[in-house]
Order: C-alpha cells, then structure tokens, then sequence
C-alpha cells in the first residue's frame, strides 16, 4: 500500500524520530501534519520537511485542542503518535507521583486522546501508529515508571485494534535511539553513554532516527498489519 498523496498526521512531528517519519512519508509523496507544543520548532521542522508538510500547534493532552485540531481535516490515512513528555526514570522507591502523574499526563492520555478525536475522521483503511519503548518490553530494573505508561499504551493499542477495525493499529517499541531527547547531556557525555550503551547491544550501535523511520512507514503502509507490537531495538529486548 503505497503512501503517496494520503494524508499523514505526526504528533510529535518537530524533533526526533517524528521528524524523521515525517521528512520520509513527505518524501514519499504524503500530505503531512506536524504537530507538537513549541511554534518555532514546528516551524523549522517543516521548514526542514519542505512542501509537503503542514504544521499545526497542539499540546495533545489538551482535549479541546486535540478535538478541535482533528475537526480539521475530513479523512486521515495514517496517525503516528510520536511525542512525549519527560519520562518517569528510575528506581521504585525515587519515582516521584508527581513525575509519573506527569509522564501518564503527557503520552498516554495525550495518545488516548488523540487516537479517540481522530478516530471519527479515519479512513477505513487508514492506520494509527503508537510509539512506546523498551521499557514496555523488557523487565529492565529502573524503569517501573515508563513500564507502566508505555505497557498501558501497548494494552490500549491492542484493544483499539480489534474496536476501531478496520483501521488498523500497531505499536513499535524503539530501544535507545539518538535524538534531542538526550540534549540534556552535554555532547561528550553523550557520545560516551551512546557508546557504553551500543556496545552492549547485538548489533553493537544505538539506533538512528532513519532505522526508526524506515520501520514505520513499513508497518503504515502495510494493509495486512494491525494489533502488532513491532520492536526495533538493536536486541536489547533479547536481555
Ligand atoms: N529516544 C529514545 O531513545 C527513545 C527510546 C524508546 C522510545 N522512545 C519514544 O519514542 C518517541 C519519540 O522520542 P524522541 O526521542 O524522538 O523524542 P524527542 O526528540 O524528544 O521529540 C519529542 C516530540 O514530542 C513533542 N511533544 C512533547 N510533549 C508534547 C505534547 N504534550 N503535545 C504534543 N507534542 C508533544 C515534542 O515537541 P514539543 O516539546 O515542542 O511539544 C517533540 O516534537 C517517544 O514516544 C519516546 O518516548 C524514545
């Protein structure tokens, strides 16, 4: 199922692997929506993406705003939610309630709500995609937190697969992928925890927002997909 000239929404579409989805499936042929909270960067990113893109601002737990933006448009092919919040790291007893109230907040209402007003104006063979992560995947110590928020999106995903049918739904789970994400590193704390951490994996590299990408058009544009929860990962989740 190609994807030229369908109409693609990324939330979360200014940065990161959003970014690159989004630069693909413009690329491609797609009508694409980039949406996210900061103007600027929306703005750059699409200024990046070129003419096949669109940008709206949208903080996605804002559930009038959420609604509102989706009246905007009368069929959608394919919905990527890509964005979040500041996860909820570490150990049980340091996870505040307050960061994981905020991560809850922030990706999994902010995807429920926009799979719930989008899901009125899809196209009968259009797809949603959920990004969630590792922690979803694999019971890694440290991270009960993001676990909890991303395992509940792959629970919900799955449910919404057989209720909004035929519109499919997937999820993919990146491991540890180069993005802004980790900006609050310096660049050389960076390159060594990027180093430590891809040397441990199989393929002995983190991923890149293009392995991501890649993967994702794959799984929109595949008609005979839904309800699968795709990792792309390096390994990581072998343990
Ligand atoms: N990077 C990794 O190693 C990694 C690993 C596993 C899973 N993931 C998951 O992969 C996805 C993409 O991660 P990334 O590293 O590419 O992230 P990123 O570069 O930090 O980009 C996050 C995007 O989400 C947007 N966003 C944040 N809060 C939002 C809100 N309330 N409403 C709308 N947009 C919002 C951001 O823009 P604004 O801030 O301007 O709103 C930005 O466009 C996330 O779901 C993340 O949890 C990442």
């Amino acid at each position: 199922m190609a994807i030229k000239n369908q109409q693609v929404v990324v939330i979360g579409g200014s940065s990161g692997m959003g970014l690159a989805v989004a630069k693909l499936c413009a690329a491609e042929g797609a009508t694409v929506t980039i949406a996210s909270r900061d103007r600027g960067k929306l703005a750059r990113a699409a200024a990046e993406i070129g003419s096949n893109c669109r940008h709206e601002v949208l903080d996605m737990t804002e559930e009038k705003a959420v609604e509102k933006f989706f009246s905007g448009f009368t069929g959608l092919d394919h919905l990527l939610l890509v964005g979040a919040g500041r996860p909820a790291w570490g150990p049980l007893r340091e996870v505040t309630t307050e960061a994981l109230m905020s991560a809850f907040q922030t990706k999994l209402l902010g995807y429920f709500l926009c799979a719930k007003h989008a899901a009125p104006i899809m196209s009968a063979k259009g797809s949603m995609l959920f990004t969630v992560g590792g922690a979803a995947r694999a019971a890694i110590p440290g991270t009960s937190g993001l676990a909890a928020v991303n395992g509940g999106i792959v629970a919900m995903a799955r449910t919404l697969a057989k209720e909004l049918a035929p519109v499919r739904v997937n999820v993919i789970s990146p491991g540890l992928v180069d993005t802004p994400a980790y900006s609050w590193m310096n660049a050389e704390e960076r390159k060594a925890f990027y180093h430590k951490m891809g040397a441990a994996l199989p393929v002995g590299r983190i991923g890149s927002v293009d392995d991501i990408a890649a993967l994702m058009l794959a799984i929109v544009s595949n008609g005979f997909m839904t309800g699968s929860v795709v990792d792309v990962d390096g390994g990581a989740s072998l343990g």
